[in-house]
């Protein structure tokens, strides 16, 4: 996939920013370049978080952080608008802030929809609790005292209060019924209250598909609530299909020590604390988002996968063509071993073991540079994750190389992964002297313009 265009009218300190980028451009690497505080990360996570997220419900609640304090002044805001080529097709999402209603219809129907199924699934978890209760009371109606085959059937009911009768000494079979009766009259209780939720359901469904075709005859998607009063919409001609596929093909690379805007305010409130652990939160994120990733060092575990891959991908050829060339392995150690000076990279016959040499000497991982780790982590994670025909948005990539590795990592990248589009925030005049001054897009300098006018 391609972005060809990204356009925000005011986000955070984002404003009236329009970005083109062309498709032609050799290599497809575009530094993004502004004072600090300019809105470079801004930039970044607004981009990864609507594209990765919105198109997935269980990514919804890292909207909502990010556009939890999203000003209430217009009734509807295009908040970003993004152009993307993918699969040779031109595709436009619009991203839309808007009021809870639309064509005179609630947006809530989506909440009380989901509300109400909920509860159906609570209900249906009641009758089944019910039913098996009933079978135990027709069960102890034909017994004439506790048996094992009984109490073993009591103890799968997992009520509190039989388990509780069970550790009483002596109970009788009739004060077994007992709780049982109490307990099926409870349910019974329930269930009768319940009985109203699937006309309820098919109502609200109805209200839902019908505000579902208004929005469908304008193009339009429900993404998510992120308060009580407002949605985000997203305007395009893409199908869903196609929109998770673009979603997937999103990443966004940053330091740990960033400020992520698609965590909650508490859990951004970690990085300042000095009890509490920042890395915590974001390692959660990470489980949740699979395409974010922190420039932490691969472990050796990844390394090893690589080569596994790398293996199957030759051995696989060999099966194929009936040649073993073993290009992939070959690759993968010219890699590795061209950007750790004077030392190489492999992994033992078994694969179980990487192995880091300085001339004779074997090293260990952490004997390894901060830069090195770095470039490491980073090739590990375009390889391991196989990122490619993707957007790969980074933050701050030179911290830690050195002026020539971030002159030189340009090319790298460009090598180990051809067919992506990278978009790279950065402070590096290195980095951006290894492309054309027409790769490199600008954010607004603000701040200049702000202390010429005091
Ligand atoms: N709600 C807001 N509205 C406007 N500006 C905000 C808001 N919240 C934060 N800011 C400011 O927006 C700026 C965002 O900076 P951001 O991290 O995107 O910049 P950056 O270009 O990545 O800077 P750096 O190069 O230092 O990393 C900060 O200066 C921050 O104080
Ligand atoms: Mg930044």
């Amino acid at each position: 996939m391609f972005l060809k265009r990204i356009q925000i009218e005011k986000f955070r300190v984002l404003e009236n920013v329009y970005f083109e980028f062309k498709q032609k451009f050799t290599p497809t690497l575009f530094p993004l370049g502004s004072l600090n505080g300019g809105g470079k990360s801004t930039l970044l996570q607004l981009v990864f978080t609507l594209l990765h997220c919105s198109f997935y419900k269980e990514r919804h609640q890292y909207l909502v952080n990010l556009l939890a304090n999203f000003p209430a002044d217009a009734e509807i805001t295009t908040l970003a608008q993004f152009d993307i080529n993918h699969n040779d097709e031109d595709f436009c999402l619009e991203f839309i802030v808007s009021a809870n209603h639309y064509d005179g219809q609630d947006f809530n129907v989506f909440l009380d929809v989901d509300e109400i199924e909920e509860k159906l699934e609570e209900h249906k978890k009641w009758q089944a609790e019910y039913s098996s209760l009933l079978e135990l009371e027709k069960d102890m109606s034909s017994s004439k005292r506790v048996t094992p085959l009984l109490e073993t059937q009591i103890r799968r009911q997992h009520h509190r209060e039989l388990s509780m009768m069970t550790r009483v000494q002596n109970a009788t079979l009739d004060d077994y019924k007992s709780v049982v009766r109490d307990l099926l009259n409870s349910y019974e209780e329930k269930i009768n209250n319940n009985s109203s939720l699937d006309s309820l359901l098919e109502t609200e469904k109805h209200k839902k598909s019908q505000l579902l075709e208004s929005l469908k005859r304008n193009g339009m998607l429900y993404i998510t609530h992120f308060d009580n009063d407002r949605v985000l919409l997203c305007k395009t001609t893409a199908d869903i299909d196609i929109l998770t596929q673009i979603s997937n093909r999103v990443y966004l690379a940053a330091p740990s020590t960033q400020v992520f805007l698609f965590l909650s305010d508490e859990q951004k409130q970690h990085i300042f604390s000095i009890e509490s652990d920042y890395s915590e939160c974001i390692s959660e994120a990470k489980t949740d988002l699979e395409n974010f990733f922190t420039y932490d060092f691969a472990s050796s575990g990844l390394i090893i996968k690589a080569f596994e891959k790398a293996r199957d991908k030759d051995f696989e050829n060999a099966l194929e063509f009936e040649d073993y060339d073993g290009k992939h392995l070959k690759k993968l150690k010219n890699e590795l071993n061209s950007f750790l000076y004077e030392k190489t990279i492999t992994v033992d016959k078994k694969l179980s073991k990487v192995i880091f040499k300085m001339g004779n000497a074997e090293l260990l991982p952490e004997d390894l540079s901060h830069g090195e780790l770095k470039k490491l982590s980073i090739y590990i994670w375009l390889k391991y994750h196989a990122i490619d025909d993707a957007l790969v948005l980074m933050d701050e990539i030179e911290i830690a190389l050195h002026p020539d590795w971030q002159y030189e990592i340009v090319h790298e990248l460009q090598e180990w992964s051809k067919n992506n589009q990278f978009i790279l925030a950065t402070h590096s005049y290195g980095l951006c002297e290894a492309l054309t001054p027409s790769h490199v897009i600008e954010l607004e300098p603000k701040l200049i313009k702000e202390s010429i006018r005091v």
